[in-house]
Order: structure tokens, then sequence, then C-alpha cells
């Protein structure tokens, strides 16, 4: 099976087991939820389900509209049933790695303001360790002025390296939907660290916005397998 595939089947049950009539939902960003929505916007026309989206991004918004879905905010929906994302990595302890698309902040806003958030994923996203399948490091997102310092300050406290990720098609660095730079943090695999503390201390330092560290907010994972099952952690 390929890994679209995976993402697919995944994605699919996710929604089939998730999704409600008369319902706000988040929608997540990234490969992985381009099929949640198709399988949503069948759900929807089949079913005639009325469902309210709330993105999580520029490109959750154009999946949306792309899908004729029913577009919502946080001003009218602060409060969501579910929000259905995807994940970087997802831990033995369902710790998130996200941010690998650039997403981290909205992702982390939606997700806060559902009941539960669901994340759906290929086999390659599943691991025991945080650091052990995904190796672009943790995203944080900063404020332009500040990524310097919170650079040798995040390596200083903590060990690893840091690197300012740099856009793909254009010259400079990376800028976020909400008009900042992201930090992406190798820390250090001998170590062990304790995600929440770090987390937290991370987020009270002046100039990071949010941190790609997703501890304590996942309620269930669906892996898509090469075998063409799919695998459950709650
Ligand atoms: C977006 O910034 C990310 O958090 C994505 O949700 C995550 O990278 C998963 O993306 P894929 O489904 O493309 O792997």
């Amino acid at each position: 099976m390929s890994l679209n595939e995976a993402k697919k089947i995944a994605a699919y049950k996710a929604v089939d087991e998730w999704v409600q009539n008369d319902t706000a939902i988040g929608v997540g960003s990234g490969s992985t939820v381009v099929f949640a929505v198709e399988r949503l916007a069948q759900r929807v026309s089949q079913e005639n389900l009325r469902v309210v989206c709330v993105p999580t991004s520029f490109q959750a918004r154009q999946l949306i509209v792309e899908n004729n879905l029913q577009l919502g905010d946080l001003d009218r929906n602060p409060h969501l049933d579910c929000a259905i994302d995807g994940a970087d990595e997802v831990d033995a302890n369902m710790t998130l790695i996200k941010g690998g698309g650039g997403c981290l902040l909205q992702e982390k806003i939606v997700a806060a303001c559902a009941d539960k958030m669901i994340v759906i994923a290929d086999y390659t996203k599943d691991s025991s360790k945080l650091g052990e399948q995904y190796k672009k490091g943790i995203p944080i997102e900063v404020v332009p002025m500040a990524y310097v310092p919170l650079r040798s300050r995040i390596q200083t406290r903590f060990g690893g390296k840091l690197k300012l990720r740099m856009a793909v098609a254009k010259a400079g660095p990376c800028v976020t939907d909400n008009g900042n730079f992201i930090l992406d943090w190798d820390f250090d695999q001998q170590k062990e660290y304790d995600w929440d503390a770090v987390n937290r201390e991370l987020i009270q330092m002046p100039g990071v916005v949010e941190t790609g560290l997703f501890v304590n907010m996942a309620r269930k994972a669906y892996f898509g397998m090469a075998d063409g099952t799919v695998k459950e952690r709650s």
C-alpha cells in the first residue's frame, strides 16, 4: 500500500467515526487532511449533513471552499465538537510533533477549542519516542525580530541545534500564515525530555508564539498501515 493510500484509510475512518450531524469541526492542515476533507464532502452530500468547518490554515480554508463545505470561524463557532488533523509524529504517550507544514499556531488554537482532537496519519508517523521518526526537529513559531536571541537561548537551555526554516520557492525565510518565522529545533536525542515542561518553558520565552509540541491534546490517533489496516491509539 502506498503512503497516500495509508493516509486515506486513516482519514476516512476518522471522519466516519467522529463527524456527526449539526456540529462544527476543526479542519487541520497537511497532505493527510486532504483525504479527510474529501471523505467529509462525500458524507455531507450523501447524508445531507450540516457541518461547519473551521480551518487551521490558508490551505485548510482553500480545501473547505474547493469542496463546497460550509466555512466557519472561531468567532461564530468558539466551541468545536472535534478537530481532525495530521501530525508529523505521534509517540506512545500521544505527544505530537506538528508544524512540519508550518501551520502549528492555528492548529493548536483550533484543537484547543475542540472537545477532542483526532489525529490521522500514515505508518511513518507512529513512534515510541519523539524524534524516532520525524528527523526535522520540533517547529517553534517565533516573532521575526526575536529569532536570533531565541535560537541561542533555547540551544543553551535545552541543547540540540535550531535552524531558521527557509522558504522553498523564494529566497529568504519561510513566513507562516501569521507573519512569523519558524525555528526547527533538532533536539538532543540522547537526552530524556519532559515534553510538557519543555513546552511550558518555551512558551514563556518572550518572542515564542507557539510550539509544535502537542502534549495531552490528542484523544485518538489513526495510523494507516502498510498492510491496509488502520492502527488506533488513544
Ligand atoms: C502542518 O503544519 C502540520 O502540522 C501537519 O498537520 C503535519 O505536518 C502533518 O502533515 P502531513 O499530513 O502532510 O504529513
